[in-house]
């Protein structure tokens, strides 16, 4: 396997950069979504990012785990396959490197991205493919994840077609397949827009508990896990007061704790922090 390139900003040890932007441009036609954006995420971090509808979260996360490729700027991902690998700028990674890095996170996807079939089929798909663990040891990891997302005591959930599943349900199994990988990293696009808000308090209470869980690298070595959330969800700011980051006009406008996100009297700030409620009540489906 050919070494993966190395960072050549290279400023910090590797072992505690998980994601590392630097100026990031992105454009579609001749909309201008991501004007130069640069972010650091160390690992063990929980990072919150907001920004108006439109302002360019998703297409970041994107660029992050490796779906779009920058037409400017460079996207570096810390390496735990082995011990002091450095980090791997995904635009010179082959395929390999890339399903390497896969194997250690995972995305809980704005609409879910359950495919039809059931909840069993939906956990086991990725672990058939990815490990070589037994159908026994599958569905062993597969009751625990839907445990932890709070079905214990439920024998019919894993049987459960993802259609019969309502909003909260099918969010709550969508988190548990994510589980059911032991990611280090951890990455969730919007997962309460919708809900109704006990759904979001359940959800609000799985997000950081998982955070906080151990986790395990490729070699079994425990490991903290680094989580970032794509969220207009006041209350879970509130609740889990992660460090926040927000887009505007295609740039970092802000980063820092949630504490002065929240006591802001800036202009582009307060607004968004105002309407967030509304932006968070949209309809989501599966
Ligand atoms: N694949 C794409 N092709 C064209 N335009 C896109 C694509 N993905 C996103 N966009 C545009 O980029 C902008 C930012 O989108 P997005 O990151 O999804 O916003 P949000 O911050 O709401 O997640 C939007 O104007 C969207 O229409
Ligand atoms: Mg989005």
């Amino acid at each position: 396997m050919p070494e993966p390139p190395r960072d050549p900003a290279g400023d910090a040890p590797p072992s505690t950069v998980e994601i590392r932007v630097v100026d990031l441009w992105k454009a579609f036609g001749e909309r201008p979504v991501l004007t130069g954006v640069s972010l650091d995420v160390r690992a063990g971090e929980f990072v919150a990012i907001v920004g108006g509808s439109g302002s360019g979260k998703t297409v970041l996360l994107d660029h992050i785990i490796g779906n779009h490729a920058p037409d400017r700027g460079r996207v570096l991902i810390a390496d735990h396959s082995w011990p002091g690998a450095p980090l791997v700028d995904l635009a010179g990674a082959d395929e390999e490197t890339m399903d390497g890095l896969r194997l250690q996170w995972a995305v809980v996807f704005q609409r879910n991205a359950l495919f039809s079939g059931s909840v069993y089929e939906n956990i086991a798909f990725w672990l058939r493919e990815h490990t070589s663990m037994s159908e026994a040891q599958i569905r062993a990891r597969a009751r625990e994840s839907v445990d932890a997302v709070g079905f214990r005591g439920d024998d019919s959930i894993l049987a459960k077609e993802r259609d019969e599943l309502s909003g909260g349900m099918a969010k709550r199994i969508a988190v548990a397949r994510a589980l059911a990988m032991r990611p280090m990293l951890l990455f969730y696009d919007e997962p309460t827009t919708g809900l109704d808000p006990a759904s979001a308090a359940q959800i609000h209470e799985l997000v950081f508990a998982t955070h906080n869980a151990r986790a395990f690298t490729p070699e079994g070595a425990p490991t903290r896990r680094t989580t970032v959330i794509i969220t207009h969800d006041k209350d879970m700011l509130r609740r889990l007061r992660p460090r926040i980051v927000m887009l505007h006009h295609g740039r970092v406008f802000f980063d820092g704790a949630y504490e002065r996100f929240a006591a802001s009297t800036s202009d582009i700030i307060r607004p968004h922090f105002e309407l967030m409620p509304v932006l968070h009540d949209r309809t989501i489906g599966w």
